[in-house]
């Protein structure tokens, strides 16, 4: 089908749009026609990806952000409302994985830091968009989550807690704007091929025990490219996911992607080639 109308007209807000899945994701969500609003701390990498936005013809601004400042926050929105005039999606992706290591050994700060970003700021954005979105009666938040939030992953207690939290924060959510028009989804994309699995899979196995799976996915070629689960938040952002309030999708979830693959016609969903 044609894409590009699928979001016409949309405005999307994506944290950690500078790199790997939220710069993919902004880059989708543009070419299905949405004025994307890219967030990241690192202002030379979502200034580039604004634009390769606009030289292929999209709507893109780029807005220097720690996400898990609320002043920050709430002047992205400002800004956001200034250019565009409305939000009708946010997607919650910026995260990080680090520290990594036994809970007796990493920094406390650290391991806060990670709270901070991968859970207290999906809130802080949500909080931020939803008195404009429920006034509406419309708006997609899709929170990018991970298997790590059902995992007991050894070296990686704040990256789990965060993710396990952030798949309750996103049912609670849901619950409390059932019915009125803004729809709230949380999103696994499974193992992709960032700087953040470079992280994991460089990580000594006395911090991280498992660290020889990780290698092992990469030698094999099994992560998924940045496009893929660029192209199911764009379904979820899209009308095909008008039921999706309250429920948790998986890229590794074969009826989703089929559905996606379906509705969006989309080649880049390629077979799943993990064990
Ligand atoms: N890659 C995977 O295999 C995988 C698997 C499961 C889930 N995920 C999830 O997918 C999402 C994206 O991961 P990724 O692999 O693409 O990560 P990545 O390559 O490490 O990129 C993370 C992005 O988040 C931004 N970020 C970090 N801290 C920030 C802050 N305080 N304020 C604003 N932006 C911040 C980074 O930009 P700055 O540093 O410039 O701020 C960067 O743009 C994350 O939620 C991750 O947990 C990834």
């Amino acid at each position: 089908m044609e894409t590009k109308k699928l979001l016409h007209s949309q405005v999307a807000i994506v944290t950690g749009a500078g790199r790997g899945i939220g710069k993919a994701t902004a880059k989708a969500l543009a070419a299905a026609g949405a004025s994307v609003v890219l967030a990241a701390r690192t202002e030379g990498e979502i200034l580039g990806v604004a634009r390769e936005i606009k030289q292929a013809g999209g709507h893109a601004l780029a807005i220097p952000t720690d996400v898990s400042d609320l002043a920050e926050v709430d002047h992205l929105l400002v800004l956001t409302l200034r250019a565009f005039g409305r939000v009708d999606i946010l997607v919650n992706n910026a995260a990080l994985i680090q520290p990594l290591g036994k809970v007796w050994e990493v920094s406390p700060a650290a391991w806060q830091r990670l709270i901070a970003v991968n859970l207290i700021a999906p809130f802080l954005c949500a909080r931020a968009v939803l008195p404009h979105m429920l006034e509406r009666g419309s708006g997609r938040i899709i929170n990018v989550s991970s298997g790590a939030a059902e995992s007991n992953l050894e070296g990686a207690s704040a990256y789990t807690a965060s993710k396990a939290g952030l798949e309750r924060f996103s049912g609670t959510l849901a619950a409390e704007v059932d019915g009125s028009g803004v729809a709230v989804s949380a999103f696994r994309p499974g193992i992709v091929d960032t700087l953040m699995q470079a992280e994991m899979r460089q990580t000594p196995a006395q911090r991280f025990p498992r660290v020889g799976v990780w290698q092992k996915w990469h030698r094999e070629n099994q992560l998924r490219p940045i496009e893929e689960p660029a192209q199911a938040i764009v379904w979820l952002a899209s009308r095909f996911a008008e039921q999706s309030n309250g429920q948790l999708f998986s890229i590794d979830d074969e009826a989703f992607r089929a559905q996606i693959a379906s509705d969006l016609g989309a080649g880049v969903l390629q077979p799943r080639n993990r064990a």
